[in-house]
């Protein structure tokens, strides 16, 4: 069994965040910030710790600036509803995720205007064409930090200087970099970073968040959702600081004490070791896929240049077909089609039909990518 569909989840998860997560609801269990008694005290803390490692991780400064939520589609629908204000301007890429693109779409016919920036068909993005995009009335850039079609990274850093010196906010989708490559919010210059961590930071589905920089006026952003928050509780308003301001009910403790576990295990092992661990296996696995005759590798073929994310078709048979036949004759989990990201697929040249996804992980192996190009090549033989 070979699992390479890690840019959906990943699996496994990181020893000790399944136990981490059967001790929070056999021996804790309690409202964490909901009560003074021991059990809420000790939620209270596993939810602290949580936001104490995220932070250490992604370099804020300030644990209490990290909002947890269920997933990244909620922390960027966060982002975007409550920043953006009718007459706003917005810039993002033609590599978004539907996660970022769908909440676009509907705020443009609210009042609010896009442009769309143009990759290239390997799906880099020229900060210089951001720059070009920017206009007076420009109040974020929306990217995603890595495409989760071809992996290809998005030069966050560079856009980030450009946002600072034109004093504009930076939002990165970082649902597949967040734990797999190194990430520094100040010195990358991201006011925004919506993280999910059930992908490279090894927690539970169910995580993810938003670390809101100093930059951001809290009083001034919307919640998406009020409600109870366990403090400032004589007041119908909800509060105005952080987090509390964007945590509306009960959390998620029980994944959040597995994130807990899982983010303190990315830090101890490095996500300059883990890079490097997935940077030679997708250099493996595009080199690999680019010598089978039939095979059609996107991207940048350069694996320093991208996660290790690898998307290919093989001539004459539908993606569907190579994932199911992958799946039942080979034991390779991936995923194929259009990966909720249509823009991408059209930036790449592979909509309708999409890609078959190759998503490895920390824990994938040489071995494993060898057997995945045997079994590729098997099928690419029957087309050629
Ligand atoms: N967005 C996730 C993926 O790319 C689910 O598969």
């Amino acid at each position: 069994m070979i699992y390479f569909d890690n840019a959906a989840t990943s699996w496994p998860k990181p020893p000790g965040v399944a136990e981490a997560m059967v001790h929070f609801l056999n021996e804790v269990g309690a409202n964490p910030g909901r009560a003074a008694h021991r059990r809420a005290v000790a939620s209270g803390r596993i939810v602290y710790d949580a936001r104490e490692a995220v932070a250490g991780l992604f370099g804020a400064p300030d644990p209490l600036r990290v909002a947890f939520g269920p997933n990244v589609t909620e922390a960027l629908n966060l982002a975007l509803r409550g920043l953006l204000h009718p007459g706003d301007h917005v810039v993002t890429s033609s590599m978004e995720h539907n996660a970022m693109m769908r909440p676009l779409r509907v705020l443009e016919g609210q009042g609010i205007e896009l442009t769309v920036v143009r990759c290239s068909p390997q799906g880099i993005l020229d900060p210089g064409d951001v720059e070009a995009a920017i206009r007076r009335d420009t109040r974020l850039v929306a990217l995603n930090h890595a495409s989760n079609v071809v992996g290809t990274l998005l030069p966050v850093a560079e856009v980030g200087a450009i946002c600072r010196r034109r004093d504009l906010l930076l939002l990165v989708d970082a649902a597949q970099t967040a734990g797999a490559y190194p990430i520094d919010v100040q010195a990358d210059g991201i006011d925004l970073l919506a993280f999910t961590g059930h992908k490279s930071l090894g927690g539970p589905m169910g995580t993810g968040g938003l670390i809101v920089g100093a930059r951001v006026d809290v009083a001034r952003m919307e919640p998406l959702v009020r409600g109870g928050t366990g403090s400032n509780s004589e007041h119908e308003a909800q509060p105005d600081f952080l987090p509390d301001a964007f945590e509306s009910g009960t959390l998620n403790t029980v994944g959040l004490a597995g994130l807990a576990v899982s983010v303190r295990w990315v830090m101890e092992r490095g996500v300059e070791g883990i890079r490097a661990h997935e940077v030679a296996l997708a250099r493996q696995l595009i080199h690999g896929l680019s010598h089978i005759d039939g095979v059609t590798v996107y991207g940048t073929l350069d694996a320093e240049l991208q996660t290790a994310t690898v998307s290919f078709n093989i001539a004459g048979m539908a993606p569907s077909e190579v994932g199911l036949r992958l799946d039942e004759e080979h034991g390779i989990m991936c995923r194929v089609g259009l990966h909720c990201a249509p823009a991408a697929h059209k930036t790449i040249g592979t909509f309708p039909d999409g890609t078959v996804r190759f998503g490895l992980s920390a824990f994938s192996t040489r071995e494993e990518v060898e057997a995945a190009l045997v079994a590729v090549g098997e099928l690419a033989r029957e087309t050629h």
